[in-house]
């Protein structure tokens, strides 16, 4: 079953034999059970080194504290190629906030202890994002950046996620409207960053953010909330083996309005 499948099928409601990609367990099992060895790596879309290069671009041009919260890193090679750079710019490492909802993935990452911090969250849930991360935006001040190597994937497989999220626009909370589990994030993340904030996604998608309008079958697109699209730019994806024809993953620059 690929990604875009998986979405279509919780837009219906769960298929049959679909992965649980927006639960906690099946994220748990898969790092449990695929690269036991503490520095084995379970890698989505490719090594994220295009979408690195922005990060720093940005943050070199533009922030003075230089924090970064990386959603759902897993125990992807990223984590390392970020701590690498923050390492060879003498940055303090301990501006990288990771967080998953994967216990596995956190507790790997702790283990390692290489300097960056790593919070268990659900990141759709806005009392867990209270709990365990707007804590550390009052001692940090709030990021300046939010790297996302598919996890936005991962979030928009899921059912809808009701949020008091202060962010969220009141009209679509007294609609009653089911919100987009993106948007949700979007407001989320919108509560953790600063105005000029980057949010860099890559994602297998080429409409991640082309999501229908507030009125249902209105067929309008629309940014998430509190986010502008800078730029949409085509990836190459690792091959698959001679003769396959090139297939594209998507690096999204958002900005935090
Ligand atoms: C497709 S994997 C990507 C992992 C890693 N970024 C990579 O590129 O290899 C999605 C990751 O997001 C995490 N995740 C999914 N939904 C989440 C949520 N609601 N809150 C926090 N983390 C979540 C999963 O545990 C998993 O580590």
């Amino acid at each position: 079953m690929t990604w875009k499948e998986a979405e279509e099928g919780q837009r219906r409601r769960r298929t049959k034999g679909a992965p649980d990609y927006d639960r906690a367990e099946y994220w748990d099992a898969k790092y449990a059970n695929e690269g036991t060895a503490a520095h084995a790596h379970v890698e989505w879309l490719g090594s994220g080194a295009v979408m690195a290069a922005k990060l720093f671009a940005h943050l070199h041009a533009c922030c003075s504290q230089r924090t970064v919260l990386h959603i759902g890193p897993g125990t992807s090679g990223l984590v390392e190629r970020i701590e690498g750079e923050y390492g060879r710019r003498a940055w303090p490492i301990d501006c990288i906030v990771n967080v998953d909802f994967s216990i596995e993935a956190v507790c790997r990452g702790q283990v390692q202890n290489t300097g960056s911090q790593w919070v268990q969250a659900d990141l759709r849930d806005w009392t867990s994002v209270q709990t365990s991360l707007l804590p550390l935006v009052e001692r940090h001040g709030p990021f300046d950046a939010i790297v996302d190597k598919s996890t936005s994937d991962s979030i928009s497989t899921s059912g809808p996620c009701p949020s008091s999220c202060h962010l969220i626009d009141e009209l679509e909370q007294q609609q009653g409207r089911e919100m987009d589990p993106v948007d949700v994030l979007a407001c989320h993340l919108a509560a953790l960053t600063r105005p000029g904030a980057r949010w860099f996604v890559q994602s297998y998608s080429s409409t991640r953010f082309d999501q229908e309008g507030g009125k249902a079958g209105s067929g309008t697109t629309r940014p998430p909330p509190h986010w502008t699209v800078l730029e949409r730019q085509p990836i190459e994806a690792p091959h698959e083996g001679p003769g396959a024809p090139p297939v594209y993953h998507w690096l999204y620059t958002l900005e935090r309005c």
